[in-house]
């Protein structure tokens, strides 16, 4: 019969460990989740007593607050995590590698292999190990390998995929309400009997129906996939809005004419300055390394121009707000609202804004940026990691941090949209106009304001899919 779970062990804290493991632990009050990790400072985060999470995400303090101390506890004790669970989440980073074989496109796999070497180590009973982490196609068979090379007689190791599918921003109403959970297992008798096994705990909130079981490999290989074909659409939308820039063609009217066929439906259609995000860049490349892997050089070719435009996009905004400034913008100010990646977050990994910045300094701009959530010190971590040639004085020379948008965009000559945010809606555009230099330029690379209201105003308008 299927183990029944009553102690779960996630290793890694971060945005995926820490909202998937809260809300398992809210919704399973029979089941004690721990969830650890090497980073002291992230573990203290997650227990501060007046809840300042280490990361920020609607509805995440409210999960916390309901389960912490009660079924939810986080520690930096791994070993201890390991060895008292029945089933374990490895929910580690796989970044892109930046040195060695597969360097910039293969996924580094080294911390998921330290958590499973570590499994193997410490546990002193049969574990369902869980690969949470995104990872290329296979790598269950390398954690098994390295499991029962280094297990201890009597324990046994049932491994199973399951990714997860969760958004920044919406992460805890996703995990209320996931469109799908997937679980891979081996189709054998203990495989299938695993995958029971956490089916089971999913359950108890999340339809039957919609909780898939599949092969291993098909499991892993459908999170690579999913994102792909997200990022794609988006790469997709984009090209369009180059063509609606030079032909007149307006790209919400566009998205919103195909997204009515309900083959393609509406959603992930808004044209933008560019996809970031930890995920869609990374696991893109991962697929793209895959296929080389696999000698299949056009499949390699086809995914890696989804990359490809995306960076094109941002080079071409970049590009249009120099070309709109009369061809320079050495020495002027530009407002740049919005760091993080997208709305609702603080992350910033793979931002727009850092490539966006990083090129207005390069023409010598002085740059304001205002974002509600993003930290000072993650915004200079970034643009010093995006400049390595330049000293760190000489950014701070051109870079100023600004604790609003109205602070920011006060003498600048221009405002670039660079993050959804929705209080930019509410800012007093008239206001704003008065305090900057004329002509004032918006460059909307978020398709958020009404430019016809801030035409009206004074304002030079630009925005993404639309005509100068
Ligand atoms: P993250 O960097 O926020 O968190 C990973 C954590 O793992 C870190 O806190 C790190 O200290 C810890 N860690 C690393 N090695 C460890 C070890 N051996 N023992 C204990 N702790 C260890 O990463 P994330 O954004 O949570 O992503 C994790 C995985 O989930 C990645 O594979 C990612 O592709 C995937 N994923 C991410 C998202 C997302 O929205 N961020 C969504 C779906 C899937
Ligand atoms: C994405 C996927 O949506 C998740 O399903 C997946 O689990 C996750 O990656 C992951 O594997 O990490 P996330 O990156 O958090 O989630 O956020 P998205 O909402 O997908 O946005 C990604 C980027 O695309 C953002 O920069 C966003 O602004 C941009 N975007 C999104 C657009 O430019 N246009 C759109 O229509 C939608």
């Amino acid at each position: 019969a299927p183990v029944k779970v009553t102690k779960i062990c996630c290793i890694g804290a971060g945005y995926v460990g820490g909202p998937t493991c809260a809300v398992i632990a809210l919704k399973c009050p029979n089941i004690t989740v721990t969830i650890v990790d090497l980073n002291q400072a992230r573990v203290d985060a997650w227990n501060s007593p007046d809840f300042k999470l280490p990361i920020y995400e609607p509805g995440l303090e409210d999960v916390v607050r309901q389960a912490r101390g009660r079924n939810l506890f986080f520690s930096t004790d791994v070993d201890k995590g390991i060895e008292e669970a029945d089933l374990i989440f490895v929910s580690v980073n796989t970044p892109t590698k930046k040195s060695g074989v597969g360097a910039g496109f293969a996924a580094d796999l080294n911390y998921v292999e330290l958590a499973t070497r570590r499994i193997a180590q410490v546990a002193t009973s049969s574990k369902i190990v869980v690969e949470k982490s995104t990872v290329p196609c296979r790598t269950a068979e390398s954690m098994r390998t390295i499991l029962e090379a280094n297990s201890r007689p009597g324990c046994r190791f049932d491994i199973l995929s399951n990714p997860e599918f969760l958004a920044e921003g919406t992460a805890i109403t996703d995990l209320f309400a996931p469109d799908r959970v997937l679980i891979g297992s081996l189709q054998t008798e203990e495989g299938i009997s695993a995958c029971q096994s956490l089916s089971d705990v999913y359950a108890n909130w999340v339809p039957k129906e919609r909780i898939l079981t599949v092969g291993l490999w098909s499991s892993e290989l459908s999170k690579l996939a999913a994102n792909a074909m997200l990022a794609q659409r988006i790469s997709s939308i984009n090209a369009l809005s180059a063509i609606c820039e030079a032909t007149g063609a307006n790209i919400d009217e566009v998205a919103h004419a195909i997204g009515y066929d309900t083959r393609i439906g509406p959603k992930f259609l808004k044209a933008s300055v560019g996809f970031g995000g930890s995920c869609f860049q990374k696991d893109i490349l991962n697929l793209v390394y895959l296929s080389e892997s696999l000698h299949l050089p056009e499949v390699a070719a086809y995914w890696r121009q989804v990359v490809e435009m995306n960076e094109h996009q941002k080079r071409r905004f970049s590009k249009r707000v120099v070309d709109t400034m009369f061809n320079t913008i050495t020495g002027k100010r530009i407002a740049v609202l919005g760091f993080a990646f997208k709305a609702d977050t603080g992350d910033t990994r793979e931002s727009a804004a850092i490539t966006l910045i990083r090129d207005f300094q390069s023409e010598k701009a002085y740059v304001n940026v205002y974002d509600p959530q993003v930290v000072e010190d993650q915004i200079w971590a970034d643009l010093t990691e995006a400049q390595p040639l330049v000293p760190v004085d000489q950014i701070k020379k051109q870079v100023r941090i600004c604790s609003s948008a109205m602070e920011a965009c006060r003498d600048a000559e221009a405002v670039v949209i660079a993050t959804e945010w929705k209080e930019f809606l509410d800012i007093d555009w008239e206001e704003v106009y008065k305090t900057m230099n004329k002509p004032a330029f918006v460059f909307d690379g978020r398709l958020l304001v009404d430019a016809a209201k801030l035409r009206e105003i004074g304002f030079k308008v630009v925005t993404i899919g639309r005509p100068a």
